[in-house]
């Protein structure tokens, strides 16, 4: 193993010694293998090349003072990736077999799970599509799960520093009645023009606004929306986003702190009213939005003055993360340490 930065990786791809597979043919799912190698083998003609039959999740594995690892409600990612098989109409891959996945890959690659205080994590990758071989449009007969690791840093550059998004009209991620519920590799195609504009235009990411009417706040990018307004907590009500377990378990955060929680829908004008605004989920934890542009409407929405994240941020993202190293008591019940 090369010595790893484990302060300064990036969210990037970092090699690993194991990953494990597992194959659905003639109508039931295979052992659970274990490999070496990062490359696999496809049909020419497998759904999940031609017709985008593939589901993902992330989730990370984060070690505690304790030198214990933890996990944080990993049974909300086995629960979404059914979901999302269902959406794309693939073999969903069992609860039970994706935990024993899930356990065993991290067991194995124990050593890449970054220390506690670098602030870095081993990022869990769990991928299934489609391998049987089809040419008309229909689902294949054969699918495959694969799970493997990579240590990470912060999604977004520079960690806690607030971050500037730019508002996407001209490209959709996800229809109303599309696939945006499901974590999909099709949605983020459709997202990549809007990410790279705004990337070449200085931003860290889109937000994007909903499909039908460009009028309502989806979310950002790879991560949801939420807004802070007199001590309330507010994140969109959409049909096509995804539903983050980060953003389900900071409503419930921010309820045990006495704030108030709106699941609502949030027209763009109303963005000027907020006190804070900031993008979750797995990978960009809390990260705290500094500037929004709305480049059609000539506007910029400016947050954290002062340059740091606004105070309910941050008070979130330290109970948040706190919990999820182990820092303080799990009272939700969200945390299974891997033994
Ligand atoms: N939205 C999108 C489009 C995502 O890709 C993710 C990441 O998984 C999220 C939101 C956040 O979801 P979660 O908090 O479950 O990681
Ligand atoms: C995550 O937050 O885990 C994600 O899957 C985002 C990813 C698309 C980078």
């Amino acid at each position: 193993m090369e010595t790893i930065d484990w302060k300064n990786l990036p969210f990037g791809y970092i090699k690993t010694d194991y990953n494990l597979r597992s194959v659905f043919k003639n109508g039931k799912w295979g052992d659970i293998e274990v490999s070496s190698s990062e490359y696999i083998d496809i049909h020419i003609a497998a759904t999940g090349l031609h017709y985008g039959q593939e589901a993902f999740e992330g989730l990370k594995a984060y070690m505690g003072k304790d030198g214990k690892i933890r996990l944080f409600r990993w049974e909300e990612n086995a629960k979404r990736m059914i979901s999302s098989a269902n959406g794309v109409v693939m073999e969903p891959f069992p609860v039970e077999m994706f935990k024993e996945a899930l356990f065993r890959v991290i067991q194995l690659n124990k050593k890449y799970v970054p220390p506690y205080g670098s602030g870095a994590t081993l990022y869990v990758r769990p991928v299934l599509y489609g391998s049987g071989a089809e040419v008309g449009v229909k689902p294949g007969s054969e699918y495959t799960f694969i799970i493997f690791v990579t240590p990470v840093g912060p999604y977004f550059k520079g960690g806690v520093v607030p971050v500037n998004m730019i508002i996407s009209r001209d490209v959709d991620r996800a229809a109303p009645m599309g696939t945006g519920t499901f974590k999909v590799g099709g949605n983020y195609a459709a997202s990549m023009r809007a990410i790279v504009a705004a990337r070449k235009g200085g931003y860290s990411n889109t937000l994007f606004l909903d499909a039908k009417e460009k009028k309502y706040i989806d979310e950002c990018g790879p991560a949801n929306f939420f807004a802070i307004k007199n001590n309330t907590y507010i994140t969109p009500d959409s049909k096509s986003v995804l539903p983050s377990i980060t953003n389900k378990s900071l409503c419930e955060l921010a309820k045990d702190m006495g704030l108030k929680v709106e699941r609502r829908h949030i027209e763009v004008d109303e963005i000027e009213s907020f006190e804070e605004v900031g993008a979750c989920g797995t990978a960009a934890v809390i990260t705290s939005i500094k500037t929004i542009v709305d480049p059609d409407f000539g506007k910029t929405y400016n947050f954290c003055k002062d340059g740091n994240p606004g105070p309910v941020s941050t008070k979130l993202y330290n109970k948040l993360t706190a919990i999820q190293f182990g820092d303080e008591p799990d009272k939700f019940g969200w945390i299974t340490v891997v033994e």
